[in-house]
């Protein structure tokens, strides 16, 4: 009880004085709008852990470009157009690049040497080396055998009896992801490493990021220091608990490469390239790569899994577009044989279909957090360094200026005649990977490997509502994630078109 007392007082009195601490640099100062925030904990109820863009795109609507809240004592600016988004994170990269502190994730889970974690400075600029070694523009060729492939598998799978459809994906992207980068074959829904992959992203993207990925602990670094038995330390109960799950998913399969190089048994793959490209590894070298292999995985995941599921899911709800996309790759590829990357310049309705999933799934619909190195000023208005900057992608994804009708899965907007820049400020390559010196390296990756499968389900599926009764079901979805945008299981009927004979494609 005592004990409690003590840490209560100095919790307040550390978020008294870093609330005022806060007051008094940005004193006088013209901030940008936003919701009224409360004594001392400022807006930090604002912050949900459901959708939390909605809640930020309301503020857009309310406030503007530019959003600005502060949580006990954390600035966080909200950067609501395509304008200012690019202007602050792109055009100012080198003061926008760093990574908030997380305690919570960072220190206590261990995850402080992923890549998304990283802040600014020698550690980021090797891991990013080794990613655009692995998965930069020039090295998407190597991986094309293997998603054909995995994605060939898939569109066969998804027409299993008693499909589920969220496991098939699962086991499409995470089989994908462990041959890409250990060699990895998943043979088996029980497979070892894609569980420890798929309990550790569920601890990474949901668990973790509860209100909004800020703990008490990140507020007030010191409470890392109660012992872990006290009532209110259960979040380091959980970190001891979560720490290790992190680590054996970082190192397991890493290890097991290792070891599979050691006995001439590898199959090729990014990391055993790594090895046969190096005599002697270095110890920071084989960290860097064994981290940065893994964060290449955590990137991967939920995020092409959100592509997919929200391109089924537009298919379920706009069976005309499925039909013009069907009539397009059959005029192109007909119907003995599978798409390959050859058709793909032929297929300009599956391109743009391709540009409008991405828009239209908005799979990571907030960026993740950038911190700003310094103080800055844009528009007038004054940004204090430390703030956590963080792109509205969903805003921009559904700016009716840009896109009417923003809600509806419709290729065609992109296939209208249009000037250079007008292309450049519609293309959601330009916003949903993120900008500046973290964007997301996996975009070349997402650019083969979606466009791969959009055709392939296109050319041999039918999806369709789910007919209960003779009466067609609208699939009901949810996302209850803050950050990421992953749909709950919904009703859709999936089979092969007629013409489909998987002996011979
Ligand atoms: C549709 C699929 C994907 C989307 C929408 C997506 C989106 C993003 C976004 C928004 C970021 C944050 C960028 C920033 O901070 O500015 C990011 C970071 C990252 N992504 Fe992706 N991503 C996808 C697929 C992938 C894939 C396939 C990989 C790897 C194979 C990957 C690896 C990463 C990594 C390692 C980072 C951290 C970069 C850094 O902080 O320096 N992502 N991604």
């Amino acid at each position: 009880m005592a004990v409690d007392l003590v840490i209560l007082t100095l919790a307040g009195a550390v978020a008294t004085l870093s609330v005022l601490a806060l007051r008094q640099r940005v004193a006088a100062k013209k901030l940008p709008p936003g919701p009224k925030p409360l004594p001392l904990i400022g807006n930090a109820l604002n912050l949900t852990t459901k959708e939390l863009w909605l809640r930020a795109a309301e503020w857009a609507k309310q406030y503007g470009e530019i959003v600005y809240i502060s949580a006990a004592g954390i600035p966080m600016v909200f950067l609501n157009d395509y304008k200012a988004y690019n202007d602050l994170l792109h055009n100012r990269g080198d003061i926008y690049s760093d990574k908030p502190r997380m305690v919570m994730t960072g220190e206590l889970c261990g995850a402080e040497y992923m890549v998304p974690f990283t802040g600014a400075g020698d550690r980021m600029r090797r891991q990013r080396r080794i990613l655009v070694k692995a998965i930069g523009a020039g090295s998407i060729k190597t991986y094309e055998p293997i998603l054909d492939g995995q994605s060939r598998d898939f569109v066969q799978n998804l027409t299993k009896p008693g499909m589920d459809f969220r496991k098939t994906l699962l086991w499409y992207n995470a089989g994908l992801t462990l041959m890409v980068l250990y060699g990895h074959k998943v043979t088996s829904a029980d497979d070892r490493f894609m569980k420890l992959a798929a309990e550790s992203t569920e601890v990474l993207s949901n668990k973790l990021v509860t209100g909004g990925g800020v703990w008490a602990v990140d507020i007030f670094p010191f409470l890392r220091y109660l012992p872990s038995w006290l009532p209110g330390a259960g979040f380091k109960r959980s970190a001891v608990e979560w720490k290790k799950l992190i680590e054996d998913f970082v190192n397991e399969p890493y290890e097991d490469c290792k070891e599979k190089i050691k006995n001439g048994t590898a199959t090729p793959s990014f990391t055993s390239l790594a090895f046969d490209n190096k005599e002697n590894m270095s110890e920071q070298e084989d960290f860097d790569l064994r981290w940065t292999t893994n964060s290449m995985y955590v990137g991967s995941i939920d995020t092409t899994g959100s592509a997919i599921a929200n391109f089924v899911l537009a298919m379920v709800r706009h069976p005309e577009v499925l039909a013009k996309a069907q009539a397009e790759v059959d005029s192109v590829v007909g119907h003995s044989r599978l798409p390959d990357f050859g058709d793909r310049p032929a297929m300009p309705y599956i391109e743009a279909m391709l540009s409008e999933c991405l828009r239209y799934a908005t799979p990571a619909p907030l960026n993740l957090p950038h911190q700003l190195m310094q103080d800055d000023e844009y528009n007038g208005y004054f940004l204090p360094k430390g703030s956590w900057v963080i792109g509205n992608i969903w805003a921009i994804a559904r700016d009716e200026t840009a896109y009417p009708d923003p809600n509806s899965f419709k290729p065609e907007r992109f296939l209208e005649p249009v000037d250079g820049e007008t292309k450049k400020r519609l293309d959601p390559r330009n916003y949903v990977f993120g900008a500046g010196r973290r964007r997301c390296p996996g975009i070349h990756l997402v650019e083969a490997g979606l466009w791969l499968v959009i055709a392939r389900i296109v050319a041999t599926l039918d999806i369709r509502k789910k007919v209960v009764d003779g009466v067609e079901v609208e699939p009901e979805v949810s996302y209850d994630n803050a950050f990421l945008r992953i749909p709950s299981a919904f009703q859709f009927d999936i089979k092969p078109r007629p013409h489909v004979n998987w002996d011979l494609l």
